[in-house]
């Protein structure tokens, strides 16, 4: 299952998972409703027949959606093995000018409904092996005026730090990357005047993804991996 796939690293994760050498047999993508989401699934459906896609619409800003999101997985019988964690958002704001409602909205997206999604997975008994949470470079190094953004990626690092620890007894491997400038409609809110041919491209992440649930992933999974250009 991939958040946040309707466009971005997100999709892009979606086509690279599809393709038969990751040998995924179905992929749930997870964003809101949107023409952009249903095109995406459409268009990694038809990457390889042998893997089916699954669309699941849900809002990650609201904290009943990992409820809903369990019960469409149970409704279909679909058991997760890997899911990854990428769905984001950030309204950039000084500290004079952030408003409590959108810190909040960004913790619930960002870091809570991964702590939901996770946490229902194991509690629904998911035959889990990889986690995989999409923080930032922001997280390690704050940024001035992405204070609500930079606070959240770093809870990212940290849940992931923890959950390596706490997961590793059950054999599930939780991997943490920290992209850095990424060619996406987020990285436009973040800096609108840069030119997204300069950065790195949302497939190249995806890549990095692939490999680290692949077994040479294994070699690199105990720490929080930078990936930039
Ligand atoms: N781009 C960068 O430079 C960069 C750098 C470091 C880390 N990241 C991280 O990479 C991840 C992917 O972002 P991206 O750069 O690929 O941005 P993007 O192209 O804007 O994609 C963001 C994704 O998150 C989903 N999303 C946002 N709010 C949601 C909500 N309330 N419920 C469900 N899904 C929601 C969006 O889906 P809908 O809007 O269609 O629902 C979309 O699929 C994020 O966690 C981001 O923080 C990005």
């Amino acid at each position: 299952m991939i958040t946040g796939a309707s466009r971005g690293i997100g999709l892009e994760t979606a086509k690279s998972l599809a393709l038969p050498e990751s040998g995924f047999s179905k992929i749930v993508m997870l964003a809101r409703p949107s023409q952009e989401l249903s095109d995406g699934c459409d268009y990694v459906a038809s990457i390889n027949p042998d893997c089916e896609v699954v669309k699941l619409e849900a809002d990650l800003s609201d904290p009943a959606a990992a409820d809903h999101v369990f019960g469409v997985l149970d409704s279909q019988k679909i058991r997760l093995t890997t899911m990854v964690n990428n769905a984001g958002f950030t309204r950039p704001a000084s500290i004079n000018e952030a408003e409590l409602a959108d810190f909040q909205k960004t913790m619930q997206v960002n870091v809570y409904s991964p702590f939901q999604l996770i946490q229902g997975a194991l509690r629904h008994n998911h035959p889990l092996t990889h986690l995989i949470n999409i923080a930032s470079t922001a997280g390690i190094g704050g940024r001035s005026g992405w204070l609500t953004y930079s606070a959240s990626k770093a809870a990212v690092i940290s849940m992931s730090e923890v959950l390596r620890e706490e997961l590793k007894p059950y054999g599930i491997d939780v991997i943490c990357l920290s992209p850095g400038r990424c060619a996406t409609d987020l990285r436009k809110t973040l800096a609108p005047d840069e030119d997204p041919n300069t950065i790195m491209q949302p497939d190249e992440v995806a890549s990095v993804i692939k490999l680290m649930i692949s077994p040479l992933g294994q070699l690199l999974k105990s720490q929080n991996l930078v990936v930039r250009t």
